[in-house]
């Protein structure tokens, strides 16, 4: 897949160059993946950003947001000083012409100075107001014409809503081919998640069971102990359904929904995953009262420590109707997954931070056990574990050790740490390395986002047209509402939450 990819030289034009989300992310992935050896043998990253920053201070930033958040610790000297060799800075207004002229000059130098023909790769790690913009100028200064060396990449969110999405769509296919543009899901990236799709596809013991005569039902957690904090600006306008479920929840839900891809071909894998979006079932009013719950965090302590509630937050409305949690019951209305209810949550300030997707199979059809022999029986259950803990659990029930018939359930474990001992890439250097291959399997395509957007849009509508007036109603280091206990308990079932050893 990345054969070529040493031999053709790739510049990097980041915007945002200076922002927060280059320090944490981007800067320590490229670093990383030039220390393992992935980057072709002529690259440049320029910086961009309106504070003035000579090239030497930008790599200092760059240097420090390595040392802070790189997987591989400190920058080590002799690496760092071969890495500090590509790295430039541009200070520049994003909405000035004279700025993508000026990045015109730097390409055409760098490609007489390498004797080739860089790709080009736009990246826009800046806030969503600004994508008009940037790829208005792009498409005016030229710099995009070119369908094979350039590409644009997104960061979410990616539209507001099903409106806001379309028009940035438009927008956006007016100037690109699709084939140039990059949709970033950083969940996509993560190895764990990717996993997903091997697990399914390269075993065949898994597909005659994974259906609806044998999963009772499907539960997708994700999990979070962090609160809003600093990003009170953004959350506040976005909320728990837009922020998370609308992507990363539902990406999660396709991978374990989706039929067989014919090949592992980007198109053909994102058609299947629009093909579940397209299947689930869609709300009315009366759905959004009985198969959702919304939730705001009150203040608490978490782990001994007092922490605000969201609506004292900085930069939150302190009447605010935003959610930090939401929890969904979706169906899917298809052969494979008619009546198998799929319950996704996901919150902030949560007890525990974890990403689990659980699968519950169903019951024996006949019990051949008495009543005392089968006293903790569970029907059997597979637990994908994303993060923090990576592993794949089968629980099934075995016989206790003892003269006596006992049984109880056990766990057959894939766990990462105890059978790699390489560290997992970070998702970031996962879509930078496909972004420089030209690989588009894990980025979002223009259609699936405007699907996901439709099928949450009853819900967003009727969660702002109605002020919640229990908010606050969890409280931090919880398990989020009470109702999203209920939204379970009422089917039968409880949320499952995985005992992380004393971690939470
Ligand atoms: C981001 C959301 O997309 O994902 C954040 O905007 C959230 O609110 C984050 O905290 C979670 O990502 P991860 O990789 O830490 O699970």
């Amino acid at each position: 897949m990345y054969a070529n990819l040493k031999s053709q030289p790739v510049i990097f034009i980041i915007f945002g160059g200076t922002g927060d989300l280059n320090a944490r992310k981007l800067a320590p992935a490229l670093y990383n993946l030039f220390i393992d050896g992935w980057m072709p043998d002529q690259f440049a990253i320029i910086g961009t950003g309106r504070t003035p920053l000579s090239d030497q201070q930008f790599a200092e930033k760059i240097q420090d947001g390595i040392n802070k958040y790189s997987r591989s610790g400190k920058v080590k000297k002799d690496k760092w000083d071969e890495f500090y060799k590509h790295l430039f800075y541009q200070s520049a207004d994003a909405k000035d012409s004279k700025t993508y002229k000026e990045f015109g000059t730097r390409i055409d130098k760098l490609n007489t100075e390498w004797k080739a023909e860089a790709n080009v790769i736009f990246y826009l790690a800046v806030s969503p107001e600004y994508f008009p913009i940037i790829a208005g100028n792009l498409s005016k200064s030229k710099l995009a014409d070119d369908t094979k060396k350039s590409r644009i990449v997104i960061e979410k969110p990616f539209g507001h809503d099903l409106e806001t999405s379309r028009s940035l769509n438009k927008l956006l296919s007016g100037i690109f081919n699709e084939c140039q543009i990059y949709r970033i899901d950083h969940y996509l990236g993560k190895e764990t998640v990717q996993n997903i799709m091997a697990f399914r596809f390269a075993n065949a013991l898994l597909e005659p069971i994974w259906n609806r005569n044998y999963i009772e039902h499907v539960q997708i957690s994700v999990t979070e102990q962090l609160g809003v904090e600093e990003r009170g600006d953004y959350y506040d306008k976005s909320g728990a359904l837009r922020d998370m479920i609308q992507n990363h929840l539902l990406q999660l839900l396709c991978l374990v929904a989706m039929e067989s891809p014919n090949n592992f071909n980007a198109d053909e894998v994102r058609n299947r995953k629009v093909d579940v979006l397209n299947a689930m079932r869609k709300f009315g009013p009366e759905d959004v009262r009985l198969s959702t719950v919304r939730g705001q965090y009150s203040d608490g302590w978490m782990e001994g420590k007092e922490v605000p509630g969201y609506r004292k937050e900085p930069k939150v409305d302190p009447e605010s109707n935003t959610e930090t949690f939401a929890a969904i019951k979706f169906f899917i209305d298809n052969w494979r997954w008619k009546g198998v209810p799929f319950y996704v949550r996901t919150g902030k300030r949560m007890h525990q931070s974890a990403s689990v997707i659980s699968i519950q199979f169903r019951d024996v059809p006949h019990q051949i056990f008495p009543a005392e022999v089968s006293e903790s029986w569970q029907q059997n259950r597979l637990v994908i574990s994303i993060q923090p803990e990576m592993s794949i659990r089968l629980q099934v029930q075995a016989k206790r050790p003892g003269l006596e018939m006992a049984l109880n359930t056990v766990d057959m474990v894939f766990d990462y740490k105890g059978t790699y001992t390489s560290q997992a890439p970070e998702a970031y250097e996962t879509l930078l390395l496909d972004t420089m291959a030209g690989d588009q399997t894990l980025f979002m395509r223009g259609d699936q986002v405007e699907v996901a957007w439709d099928l949450l849009m009853p819900i967003l509508t009727s969660w702002e047209g109605r002020k919640s007036l229990n908010f606050p109603n969890y409280s931090a280091d919880s398990w989020g509402p009470e109702l999203a206990e209920a939204l379970i308990a009422r089917d039968g079932f409880h949320w499952f939450t995985l005992p992380l050893n004393g971690k939470k």
